[in-house]
């Protein structure tokens, strides 16, 4: 028999105590603890690692069948580039974002695509089966009188119970469960979207994955406090963890992997929300380049590596005259820590007078830029606006900047330089090197610079041009 007992879980952190914290003690998150019924297994039950009741048995390495390196192929190419490959058969994937980012948009296109040579269920805990359809319908750019996949099934379903049901009759390559938080174990008390309900569900299905090889996609929600939807917990459970980030505002949206078991983390693939759905981005760098305004002031090319991808991004700055006593300081793509010691540097060392000045970053596209990296094009940017002159407009800039105002190097280089001169830039501003070893690629002229003084005397045109 198993029992039933009381404990108090903090929404943020996963962890559980006897009583109710006002403060979480393990994360110090505030008002996030919950009550639960969990419901206890009696210990002979488990699995121990001494238990007898272990029913595995350990098989040798030689004998085990299967190559594990095998993939469903995707031609999605953005979606197949982020999971390092194709779908790996009995894997379980996070998919984490933002409510109304496009993640049963993105979900659905893919289980359209896989269905076309294997068996999908795609189940859903927020929207009926019609709408579902409504949305497939407008997924397909070609004649609506296209009759969709034969081995796509639809279910409106959130009783995990049931759903594991539905999978042992459809048996399906690919099961898609959309949102984790809709769903529920009926032996559980506790509500669904909590946290023993989220990872329990996902540990069901994991075990599900394993066992029968079907590939499993789970989809969830991600709240600007993250306290509701918990998917930090998820982590640990599932193989893959995909963020779909970006600007609500703006079109273009970024597949990151923050965990990989079989590929390459911090990969990202791009898309762009359309009408009939997400659009791949195969040349990112051209799209985000695409409105610049060429010889004006506060903008900057930056080259970030993200993944194993370079990405060539706009920066631009603007400062702007302020009577208040704390001059706002407002990054939207960048981190706020590194635009405070940009913009010190360039008050301290290069004696730009930005105590009177409210100053903004923003990184065009809605990239988030994680790596310093791309402090030189912030700092440019920056002066640029502050002084009115324009940045070269034929020059990326690349590099970190220290405290003292010198130039620091950055890793992958050639990478970042290849990719700036297959864009058509014809010059690069970039820390003086130390070491000679690194092969710079021709056909973009180089300008070393030991300082961010000496790069900004370069980078920034005297005149203003039209
Ligand atoms: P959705 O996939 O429902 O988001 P999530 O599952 O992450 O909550 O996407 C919702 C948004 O996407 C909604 O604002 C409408 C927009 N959208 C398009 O722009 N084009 C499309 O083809 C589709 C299906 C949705
Ligand atoms: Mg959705």
């Amino acid at each position: 028999m198993s029992k039933m007992i009381t404990q108090y879980v903090c929404q943020q952190c996963g962890r559980s105590f006897a009583r109710s914290f006002g403060r979480c003690p393990q994360c110090g998150t505030y008002d996030s603890m919950v009550e639960e019924v969990i419901e206890k297994t009696p210990a002979a039950q488990k699995a121990s690692p001494l238990g007898t009741l272990t029913r595995s048995t350990p098989v040798r390495l030689n004998d085990i069948e299967g190559d594990t390196a095998e993939r469903i192929p995707i031609s999605i190419g953005e979606f197949a580039r982020v999971l390092g490959g194709g779908v790996v058969p009995g894997s379980i994937v996070l998919i984490g974002g933002d409510p109304g980012i496009g993640k049963s948009t993105l979900l659905l296109q893919v289980a359209l695509e896989m269905a076309a040579k294997n068996t999908v269920l795609y189940v859903s805990g927020e929207e009926s089966e019609r709408q579902i359809k409504m949305r497939a319908t407008r997924l397909q750019n070609s004649p609506p009188a296209k009759t969709f996949p034969e081995q796509l099934f639809l279910v409106t379903e959130t009783n995990l119970d049931a759903i594991l049901e539905h999978v042992r009759t459809v048996k399906p390559k690919m099961l898609v469960v959309d949102s984790i938080q809709t769903v529920y174990i009926p032996e559980l008390e506790s509500s669904a979207g909590s946290i023993s309900q989220v990872r329990e569900s996902a540990s069901r299905l994991r075990k599900l994955a394993k066992t029968s090889g079907m590939a499993v996609f789970v989809i969830g929600h991600v709240t600007k406090e993250g306290v509701i939807a918990g998917p930090r917990v998820l982590e640990h459970i599932v193989d893959t963890v995909l963020y779909l980030e970006g600007d609500s505002f703006q079109s273009f949206r970024l597949l990151r992997s923050v965990k990989n078991r079989f590929g390459a983390t911090s990969e990202v693939g791009v898309f762009e929300m359309r009408e009939g759905g997400m659009a791949e981005v195969p040349n990112p760098s051209e799209a985000f380049l695409a409105e610049r305004l060429v010889n004006t002031p506060g903008s900057a090319i930056a080259v970030t590596m993200e993944g194993t991808r370079p990405l060539l991004v706009e920066i631009q700055g603007l400062t702007s005259h302020t009577s208040l006593n704390n001059p706002r300081r407002t990054p939207n793509g960048v981190d706020m820590y590194r635009l405070l010691l940009i913009a010190a540097v360039l008050t301290r060392r290069m004696g730009l007078r930005l105590a009177e000045q409210d100053v903004f970053v923003n990184v065009i596209g809605g990239l988030r830029i994680g790596e310093p990296a791309a402090d030189l094009a912030v700092a440019a940017a920056i002066a640029s606006s502050q002084r009115d002159l324009p940045v070269r407009a034929d020059t990326v800039l690349i590099g970190e900047v220290g405290l003292s105002g010198e130039l620091r190097w950055v890793s992958q280089m050639e990478t970042r330089l290849r990719e700036a001169g297959k864009l058509g830039f014809k010059q690069a501003i970039i820390p003086r090197r130390v070491r000679r070893g690194e092969d710079l690629p021709q056909g973009i002229t180089i300008h070393e610079a030991r300082s961010l003084r000496e790069a900004l005397d370069y980078a920034l045109l005297q005149e203003k041009r039209d």
